[in-house]
């Protein structure tokens, strides 16, 4: 509290400075995955004090609310992460992190903030509004699972098409990356149990070896990313643990590997996963071992519909952004779940930050904050006008 804020440029300097002002609470107060108790309440008391209904939904943290009427046209909705990692903040900023060992390393204050500041705004014009704007303020994105729970009480319901918006260091503040079409991977686990039969190293004939066993498998999965998936694609085959045996010379019955996969292609994800059933039963075959595979899914890909993007696009040129087109990224986002479900665009807005997400220095600049908050106000607006209400619903 007290210190100086900075930067201001934008055109309401009031609300800018509040929007400021409740970064820096929500960033010195950081509350993980599930745990969003008080970032919760922020939201709230920011939401009431500007009469923006709040809906009654079954959710221990996270908000949803609206503006507009859903009688006047159709439900676009906002979506933003609340929750931080443990991670201990290394910025020496004034308002760093008071809790030891947690830290907003992604910048979702910032993204909580920017959709508080589109509420706002979009508040101020609710009786101009053609139709009706979902806030989503969405616990646990950092464990993957948010979305769903958002999704399991009836956040997207009636919603025709759902906005998300990220923070990017790397772009200056002023600059958005937007992209039709897969922006970042879906995530999978695996888990690989190979059942031989021990024996004495001396006589390997009266056993069957699963660490030779393993050494096929590794070499073979490789030649999944090589030699099955289009040179034009991008996916990633790991395998990064790998237990068995435990002295010198007794060959072991089992040979645990764990790895993980992920896929810019949702179609990737169900090809990728057939091989490696495939090839674990040909090499299976092959010994004369057992192999168990279990696959864990993680959100699928982040995959940003034509007409999302369009929207997107047309929003940053009304916001003054500078659009840039970003590189897919092997990173994940369970915001890929909402558009599971309904059609939709996840953004990249410039933050001009040092470091990468999830780094101990992470930082946005503040000036971020103002843009964001104004350009997710035009997305709502525009993807409002832009989308047709469904005939049934006519
Ligand atoms: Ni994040």
């Amino acid at each position: 509290m007290g210190e100086p804020i900075e930067g201001l440029h934008g055109a309401d300097d009031e609300l800018e400075t509040k929007l400021i002002a409740i970064r820096r609470q929500l960033h010195r107060y950081p509350e993980l995955a599930d745990e969003e108790y008080a970032t919760t309440e922020a939201i709230r008391s920011w939401l009431r004090n500007d009469d923006i209904r709040l809906l009654d939904v079954p959710l221990m943290t996270g908000v949803v609310a609206e503006i507009g009427s859903r009688e006047r046209g159709p439900v676009v909705a906002l979506r933003a992460d609340i929750d931080a990692l443990p991670i201990q903040e290394a910025t020496g900023l004034p308002y760093a992190s008071s809790v030891a060992g947690k830290m907003h390393a992604c910048g979702h204050d910032f993204h909580t903030a920017s959709l508080l500041g589109a509420a706002t705004l979009l508040k101020r014009k609710e009786q101009e509004l053609r139709g009706c704007v979902r806030l989503l303020f969405q616990p646990a994105e950092e464990k993957g699972i948010g979305a769903l729970k958002m999704i399991q009480c009836g956040a997207l319901d009636g919603v025709q098409l759902v906005f998300g918006m990220h923070n990017k260091p790397d772009l200056p503040v002023g600059t958005i990356g937007i992209r039709a079409g897969s922006l970042m991977s879906s995530v999978n686990g695996l888990r690989i149990e190979i059942k031989g039969v021990s024996t004495h190293a001396a006589i390997p004939h009266a056993g069957i070896d699963p660490i030779v066993v393993s050494a096929h498998l590794i070499t073979a999965l490789q030649s999944i990313v090589s030699r099955n998936v289009s040179a034009i694609d991008s996916a990633v085959v790991s395998i990064t643990q790998i237990h068995a045996g435990n002295t010198w010379n007794v060959i072991p019955e089992l040979a645990l590997l764990e790895g993980t996969v992920r896929t810019l292609q949702p179609e990737s994800r169900v090809f990728i996963r057939q091989r490696i059933e495939e090839i674990a039963a040909g090499i299976a075959a092959t010994f004369r071992a057992e192999i168990k595979l279990q696959w864990t899914d993680g959100p699928p890909p982040v995959h940003n519909s034509q007409l999302a993007a369009e929207i997107a696009g047309l929003a940053a040129q009304q916001a003054g952004l500078h659009i840039i087109l970003p590189e897919p990224t092997t990173a994940s986002e369970d915001f890929a779940y909402y558009q599971q479900q309904v059609a939709g665009a996840f953004v990249f807005m410039g933050t001009s930050g040092h470091y990468g997400w999830h780094h101990p220095a992470f930082t946005v600049d503040e000036r971020a904050i103002w843009k964001s908050a104004r350009y997710l106000e035009c997305l709502a607006e525009l993807a409002m006008q832009k989308v047709a209400i469904p005939e049934a619903e006519n």
